[in-house]
């Protein structure tokens, strides 16, 4: 790794919309804690993405404050990084703004995930739902970020940040840094459902056997485990195609333990899917468990909470507002004297 004097900034998300899974954990927020080093980093609660899809109010603000002791919890320290509630700095929406003169439409339509959220969620498709990238494109832009962790699901949106960042500096001189997507390692190892391994595990899933979540105790997630789909036959071998249930439940083990995925077979070469099944559970639950106490310890001390918040709005404003007045004055927005 090279050594740099001024480090280059970071940004990343979540959405605080219900219970974070062991997928958005390897996915992301596993990997947030230890960027800390080489990069500037900037984490958010992106409750304002949350609400494209209808939320409970109270839940709402209950996940977004679980969310955020779930960060400090996974590692990320509040006085080095940038840690921050989306919705508590206004630049967010008033960038986007500007940014959806400059979108196009189609450019939205087309989007994956757009498409896929409108099939889902077929009895609100909002406009929120459709500008949802161009709010995570002002995230990213708001902060100069030059690198952006994502999983392999936000590549389109990394795209489409690209593409507008560059079509502003085009219209109106240079003003944002164009970031750099940063696939994670294991994200594009998807982890799929417990129930149908042909799918994404997802928070929404009306099944709740086919995810498990970062509050799961120790029972619950054994349970999962040994309810999960396998396959027919009885080897423990990583093959997607033919085997996806075990094959996910592989990808799983090994994010877990770190052991590769062929160590994972040769351990388990013999063995039959039960024995398979309660050692992922029990190395699941044991990396879990000590997340989740920090996390319930931190819950019960709002006023620290309060205080990361505050100090963290203050501080995402600060860096906000610069890139903003900048773009308001590019385009010709009066700013008075
Ligand atoms: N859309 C992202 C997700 O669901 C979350 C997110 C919001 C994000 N804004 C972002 C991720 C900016 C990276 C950068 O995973």
């Amino acid at each position: 790794m090279e050594i740099s004097e001024n480090k280059q900034k970071l940004f990343s998300a979540v959405q605080p919309s219900g219970a974070i899974t062991i997928g958005n954990y390897i996915g992301a927020i596993r990997n947030f804690a230890a960027l800390q080093d080489r990069y500037d980093c900037i984490y958010a609660v992106a409750d304002l993405h949350a609400i494209t899809v209808r939320q409970d109010p109270a839940a709402l603000r209950k996940n977004t404050l679980a969310l955020l002791a779930l960060f400090i919890a996974c590692g990320i320290d509040p006085q080095k990084s940038v840690l921050f509630v989306q919705s508590h700095v206004p630049a967010h929406c008033e960038l986007t703004w500007v940014l959806n003169t400059i979108t196009y439409p189609g450019e939205l339509s087309r989007m994956t995930q757009f498409k896929d959220k409108s099939a889902r969620h077929a009895d609100n498709v909002n406009m929120g739902l459709m500008d949802y990238p161009v709010l995570m494109v002002s995230d990213i832009l708001l902060y100069q970020a030059a690198c952006v962790p994502v999983g392999e699901d936000q590549k389109q949106h990394l795209e489409l940040t690209r593409d507008l960042a560059v079509r502003f500096n085009n219209r109106y001189g240079p003003t944002f840094t164009v970031p750099e997507p940063y696939i994670l390692k294991d994200s594009g190892a998807r982890v799929m459902s417990l129930a149908d391994p042909s799918r994404k595990m997802s928070k929404s899933d009306e099944n709740a056997n086919a995810f498990v979540t970062m509050t799961d105790d120790k029972d619950t997630i054994v349970r999962k485990f040994k309810r999960a789909v396998t396959d027919s036959g009885s080897e423990v071998r990583y093959d997607p195609a033919a085997k996806p249930g075990i094959s996910n439940l592989l990808t799983i083990y090994h994010a877990f333990t770190g052991k590769s995925i062929a160590d994972c077979e040769k351990e388990f070469a013999g063995k039959g899917y039960g024995d398979f099944k309660l050692a992922v559970g029990e190395a699941v639950a044991d990396a879990v468990a000590p997340i989740r106490a920090e996390q319930a310890r931190l819950l019960a001390d709002k006023a620290y909470l309060q205080e990361v918040m505050k100090g963290g709005r203050e501080r995402a404003a600060r860096l906000a507002y610069r890139t903003l007045a900048k773009v308001y004055r590019k385009v010709g927005l009066y700013m008075g004297e």
